[in-house]
């Protein structure tokens, strides 16, 4: 779901040049401001807002919005992760695939993927890059949601969902149920999951007196995240919390943090001004990253799940 910044009833003004530059999503794509209010459970229509605000970003999603330095560094580290817990030609199912850039590593590597989004947009940039890839082979295209997943069928080996499309379902504990049914016993949840408590966005925000943007991850609920004028309804979760609704079928192998040290996506401008900076505060999220505490924290966090 990685990033963030809202829509709301009147402060569009301050969507000055540098907002534009902050994040609304697990991207690097523009804030805009917060709506007043957060919602309880998504309904059809916020789904829908959701799908059409990432239809209108999916043509240039492979640019500085959805692909810049930070993003492709916790990218990266999501690969490795899936690489170690899977021998090539497993069936893996990608939710949220975006423009495919996963499903074609994992296919490249042996791995059959079906690549799902809710966005017909995204599918299609997918569905280009995979025929460009000469991939067909490998990789089955789907224009589904993940609060849809009881139209697939079963036998999965893995299931994964990078950069935040965790944090844009109706009710995580129905996705549980069906990821349950989705992968045989033994096999794992890879998502990367937009946190509650990113201690750059928190000051970023803090420093210039945006206190209401600041504290918009602490939101009980669903809230509104701008992103090209349209709106991404987002649930923010810590870690744990996430875990909660899968512990029925699920047994966590390992969370960590994401983005802790080095700064969430939307400050890329901070990485290009002292890349080596910024590679030493990488060095640090690497290393720290899954201590307690800091591993709660953090732009994303990893976690793995392997069914019971
Ligand atoms: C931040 S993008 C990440 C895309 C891709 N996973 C990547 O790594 O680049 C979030 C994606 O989640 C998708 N998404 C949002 N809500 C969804 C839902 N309910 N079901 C499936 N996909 C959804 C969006 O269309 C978008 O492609």
């Amino acid at each position: 779901m990685k990033r963030r910044g809202r829509h709301s009833g009147g402060a569009q003004t301050d969507m000055n040049e540098q907002h534009k530059r902050e994040t609304g999503h697990s991207d690097g794509s523009a804030p805009e401001v917060c709506r007043p209010h957060a919602t309880a459970s998504l309904d059809e229509a916020q789904l829908l807002d959701t799908q059409r605000a990432f239809d209108s970003v999916a043509v240039d999603y492979d640019g500085p919005r959805g692909n810049n330095e930070l993003i492709q560094r916790m990218r990266r580290i999501l690969w490795d992760t899936v690489h170690g817990e899977f021998s090539n030609a497993s069936r893996l199912l990608d939710l949220g695939c975006g423009t495919g850039i996963d499903a074609v590593e994992f296919a490249r590597c042996g791995h059959h993927v079906v690549a799902t989004d809710w966005s017909r947009q995204m599918v299609e940039r997918t569905q280009a890059r995979i025929v460009a890839e000469s991939l067909r082979h490998r990789v089955t295209v789907t224009h589904l949601g993940i609060h849809q997943l009881d139209r697939l069928g079963d036998g999965f080996d893995g299931i994964y969902s990078n950069f935040g499309p965790m944090n844009c379902v109706p009710d995580l504990g129905a996705v549980a149920v069906e990821c349950a049914r989705l992968l045989r016993p033994g096999g794992r949840l890879i998502f990367s999951v937009m946190g509650r408590l990113c201690p750059w966005e928190l000051g970023h925000y803090a420093l210039r007196g945006r206190l209401k943007r600041a504290g918009v991850r602490a939101a009980r609920s669903a809230t509104a995240v701008g992103m090209n004028h349209h709106t991404i309804w987002t649930q923010y979760y810590f870690p744990r919390e996430f875990y909660r609704a899968f512990t029925a079928h699920f047994s966590m192998l390992e969370y960590r943090a994401l983005s802790l040290f080095v700064p969430p996506p939307f400050l890329v401008d901070y990485y290009r001004r002292h890349p080596r900076w910024y590679e030493c505060l990488g060095w640090l999220d690497d290393r720290l990253g899954r201590l307690p505490l800091l591993r709660d924290m953090g732009d994303h966090f990893l976690i793995v799940m392997r069914r019971r």
